[in-house]
């Protein structure tokens, strides 16, 4: 029998290649771009692995293209671009890469609140434009962060990272999540609130929860009218958590001061959406992992996950039930 045969259809660091190569044959396509639907269910016809981002969407249609299939190895924490139920019908492993992300994606969300806060983009557009006159009195007033509340929605492992972070800046901290954490609650000082009390009280409210059937669009008019005028929404979980349209119009009618924005329901933004002319929207384009270092062993990690399940062995992150 020859070797399992795994398909990369993006580009990963060259040591997760040769790593792979030594337990597979490796379908690498060194592409920065997603390859065409067509070229994609073609690797994907011929493997029995896929190490993939989540910007692939491995579902029923996918699935059905795929007779060999054992494994799907995920280079993200976050995996709604996976049908597990499906896949763990078919019997197909999936994995996912927690924790080697953590830090990195929770300094991304604390640096994408404080420029929503200090308005730095939006400086750096002013001076950068030729619009710099001079030291105004009022010039780009923004809101304190040091010493206000944060408001974190979804306290898994990124949420208490954040938590750390916003203990330096001396803020008050209140959490949401299904359980209780009591051993942060002790060590960082937290306060566990229900989503409405955290909605009302915080000054910045930052959305750390998976995309699943219960969280999709839990951000509505409803909650995004509970929050204090003054206050900011960031979101660097994933877009559909927020229904987009009541977001616009509480921006728009300033319901709420900003938002922080590194996901979107749909990526990426297309030209002529209200939130790239909103100067009280800070946009990134998906980047809360985005360091060399994290993005290299979040690779490595999903290879190591392959590697175990092409060996008959139970992956680390083993995603299905
Ligand atoms: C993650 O790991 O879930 C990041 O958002 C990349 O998709």
């Amino acid at each position: 029998m020859g070797k399992p045969v795994v398909f990369i259809p993006s580009r990963v660091p060259e040591e997760t290649v040769q790593y792979l190569s030594t337990v597979a044959d490796v379908d690498y396509r060194d592409e920065e771009e997603m390859l065409d639907e067509e070229d994609f269910l073609e690797g994907v016809s011929r493997a029995d692995g896929l190490l993939i981002y989540s910007r692939n969407k491995i579902k029923h249609d996918v699935l059905e293209r795929a007779p060999k299939l054992k494994a799907v190895c995920n280079i993200a924490v976050g995996y709604d671009n996976l049908d597990l139920e499906d896949l763990t019908r078919r019997g197909i492993a999936a994995t996912n890469t927690p924790d080697v992300l953590t830090e990195t994606t929770a300094d991304l969300a604390f640096g994408l609140l404080i420029a929503a806060a200090r308005r730095i983009p939006e400086a750096d557009h002013y001076v950068k434009s030729g619009q710099w006159s001079g030291w105004l009195p009022s010039l780009m007033l923004g809101k304190d962060v040091y010493g206000a509340t944060l408001g974190i929605v979804g306290y898994g492992r990124i949420g208490s990272a954040i938590a750390r972070r916003a203990r330096g800046f001396e803020m008050k901290v209140l959490y949401c999540n299904p359980e209780r954490i009591l051993g942060d609650e002790q060590q960082l000082g937290l306060e566990y609130a229900s989503l409405d009390v955290l909605l009302r009280r915080s000054d910045f409210v930052l959305l750390q929860v998976p995309l699943t059937p219960r969280t999709w669009g839990m951000i509505g008019e409803r909650e995004l009218a509970l929050m204090k005028k003054d206050a900011f929404l960031i979101n660097s979980s994933r877009g559909g958590v927020v229904n987009e349209d009541a977001l616009i119009k509480a921006l728009t009618e300033q319901w709420i001061a900003g938002a922080g924005l590194d996901v979107f329901a749909q990526e990426p933004l297309l030209a002529g959406h209200p939130f790239l002319t909103m100067k009280n929207v800070v946009t990134l384009p998906h980047i809360g992992s985005a360091t060399r270092e994290t993005r290299a062993a979040m690779a490595m990690k999903a290879a190591v996950n392959m590697a175990f399940i092409l060996r008959g062995e139970r992956p680390a992150n083993l995603l299905n039930p």
